[in-house]
């Protein structure tokens, strides 16, 4: 088991398949169920899970991730039972959503009960639910008998795992276990919605749209805008999760957002101002830019394609693994395409690729 304050444990990696999928995940509750940490896919990124109703094994998350304590953490479910045990007064817009959207990529905040310890919710009052749809972290949770606290299973300021290979890079000797049950399916982390609050807040973009979440229950208010508080919602949100800040590589990354005609002739004329400069420099793409005659030059620079620019959902699943790629060359700069279409997750998809910049253009 895990040993205490960051010293090295040995990490057990198990490969999931249909033959051995019972006993994998008899051991992997065991784990929990004794207090340790144990990672694992999920239909969004991987997630690092952790008994939430133990305050001891809660820690062990945070101290593996390095995570700044006083983030609030998420608790995974398997059941309406579970919820009930770990939120109260939950209004009734909420159970619309549930019907509506789990499981899946939907995260609700919901007022917590006394049950849920303090370092779980960051000493929040509130705590954010989410009934997974993979049957790992369904049936793991279903086996350890508790809700799973479970961020995503990476080190902290570092992008989300879409693989087990990424959590075994960040990860490894600081966790009990981790399963490898190969790539994930969306890409993106859960759309966070706070139904504490009213209208309710949208606190992250995901694969479940702003609008999605408005057909099924009216207005939903934007949880921040242009660095401004807009509500309590947005203000709890800054303090409890965005002072930390996500998805950040090591390498400085400029994201450039625009049209199809202008994004290209910008990235073109960065890369003559970054070469005369003497920068290393790595391109992020989508495949449309990458086949135009301006960039025939591409071999000559490190690159990753993300995908079609209508086609988001690609992009989506690789982006991490592209930023991640790009991360481990030795660069200067990254230069990301931004001219994906906002449809379907292409909202969320925009959202993290300007969490990980620190330079915007648009064009
Ligand atoms: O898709 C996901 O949600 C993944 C997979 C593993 O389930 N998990 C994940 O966890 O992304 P994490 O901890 O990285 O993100 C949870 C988000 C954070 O932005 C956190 O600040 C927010 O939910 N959150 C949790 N409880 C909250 C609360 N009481 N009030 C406001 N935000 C909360
Ligand atoms: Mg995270």
């Amino acid at each position: 088991m895990q040993a205490e304050n960051g010293n090295k444990v040995e990490t057990l990696v198990f490969r999931v398949s249909e033959e051995n999928f019972d006993a994998v995940l008899d051991k992997a509750a065991a784990i929990i169920r004794s207090g340790g940490t144990v990672a694992f896919p999920t239909e969004t990124v991987y997630g690092l899970g952790a008994d939430g109703l133990n305050p001891d094994a809660v820690l062990k998350i945070f101290e593996a991730k390095e995570r700044p304590p006083g983030n609030p953490l998420s608790l995974l479910v398997h059941s309406r039972e579970d919820l009930g045990k770990v939120a109260r007064n939950i209004p009734e817009k909420a159970f619309r959503l549930m019907d509506a959207f789990w499981p899946g990529p939907l995260t609700i905040v919901l007022e917590k009960n006394d049950i849920v310890p303090a370092i779980t919710s960051g000493n929040l009052q509130s705590i954010g639910v989410r009934m997974p749809d993979h049957k790992i972290p369904l049936e793991l949770v279903k086996r350890a008998g508790t809700p799973l606290a479970a961020p995503s299973a990476n080190l902290s300021g570092k992008p989300s795992p879409s693989f087990a290979s990424h959590v075994i890079a960040d990860l490894i000797d600081r966790v009990d276990a981790i399963i490898d049950g190969g790539e994930v399916i969306i890409g993106l982390e859960s759309t966070v919605i706070d139904m504490t609050v009213e209208p309710p807040a949208l606190l992250r973009p995901g694969a479940v749209r702003s609008g999605d979440l408005e057909k099924i229950i009216g207005k939903v208010q934007p949880g921040y805008k242009d660095g401004e508080a807009r509500t309590d919602a947005a203000l709890l949100e800054k303090r409890a999760g965005q002072k930390y800040g996500h998805y950040t590589p090591d390498t400085k990354v400029v994201l450039v957002e625009g049209g199809s005609k202008s994004v290209p002739e910008k990235i073109v004329k960065l890369l003559e101002i970054y070469r005369n400069e003497g920068q290393k420099v790595g391109l992020l793409l989508t495949e449309e830019t990458a086949g135009l005659p301006a960039f025939k030059m591409l071999g000559t620079y490190e690159y990753f394609l993300l995908g079609p620019r209508e086609e988001p959902e690609v992009a989506a699943r690789k982006l991490f693994e592209g930023l991640r790629n790009m991360d481990r060359r030795g660069l200067d700069i990254i230069v990301a395409d931004g001219s994906f279409s906002h449809s379907g997750i292409g909202d969320a998809l925009i959202n993290r690729l300007r969490e990980a910049s620190s330079v915007k253009f648009v064009v």
